[in-house]
Formats: structure tokens, sequence, C-alpha cells
């Protein structure tokens, strides 16, 4: 989960702090990042699409609201062909 500041928001501090934190989990091996977001929430959904992120699943009633979450991932590893 990446969070800014309210006042600080839509200025590239989201992409900026998502792609430290992508490129450190690569750099240190993982093949594959995921993560819950509420499928409400337009713009971290926007930002980790923007990012390579795709739905892969829903967890129904993930938050205390009610709403549903969608699971996302990201692979790191190429596709040889
Ligand atoms: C999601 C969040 C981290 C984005 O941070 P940010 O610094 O505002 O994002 P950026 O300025 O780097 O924008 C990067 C991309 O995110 C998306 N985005 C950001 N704000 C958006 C908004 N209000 N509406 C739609 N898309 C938005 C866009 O795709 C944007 O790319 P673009 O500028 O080329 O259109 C921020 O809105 C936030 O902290 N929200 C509350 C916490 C939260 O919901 N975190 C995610 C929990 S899973």
């Amino acid at each position: 989960m990446v969070a800014v500041d309210p006042n600080k928001q839509q200025q590239g501090l989201g992409r900026s702090l998502l792609k430290a934190l992508l490129e450190c989990a690569k750099s240190m091996g993982c093949k594959v990042a995921s993560l819950e977001v509420s499928a409400k929430n337009k713009a971290a959904i926007a930002l980790y699409e923007q990012a390579g992120f795709i739905t892969c699943g829903i967890r129904k009633s993930y938050y205390r609201n009610g709403d549903n979450a969608l699971i996302k991932v990201k692979q790191f590893c190429e596709v040889l062909t």
C-alpha cells in the first residue's frame, strides 16, 4: 500500500514512491508483487495499472465497510520467447 498526504497528491509522488518500492523488490529478487485495493479506489487503481499491475481476483467484502477488494499482481520476470 502506498499513501500520499492529501495536500501533496497529484504531483507525481505516488508514482515515484511505487516505482522505488518496485525497483527495491526487483533488486532483491522478487518475481511477483501483489496487493489488494478497494474496487472503489479509482486513483489507486489507475496508479497501480499504470505501473503494470493487472487484476487477477476479487476479495468480496474485504473491508469493514463491506467494499470488495481487487487483487492485483505484477510480474517482474520477463517472458522468454
Ligand atoms: C493513490 C495515491 C497514493 C496516488 O498518489 P498521488 O501522489 O496522488 O499520485 P500521482 O500524482 O503520482 O499520480 C500517478 C497516477 O495515479 C493516478 N491518479 C492519481 N490521483 C488520481 C485521481 N484523483 N483520480 C484518478 N487517477 C489518479 C493517475 O493514473 C496518475 O497518473 P497521471 O498523472 O498520468 O494521470 C493517493 O491518491 C493516496 O494516497 N490515496 C489515499 C491512500 C490510498 O488509497 N492508497 C492506496 C491504498 S491500496
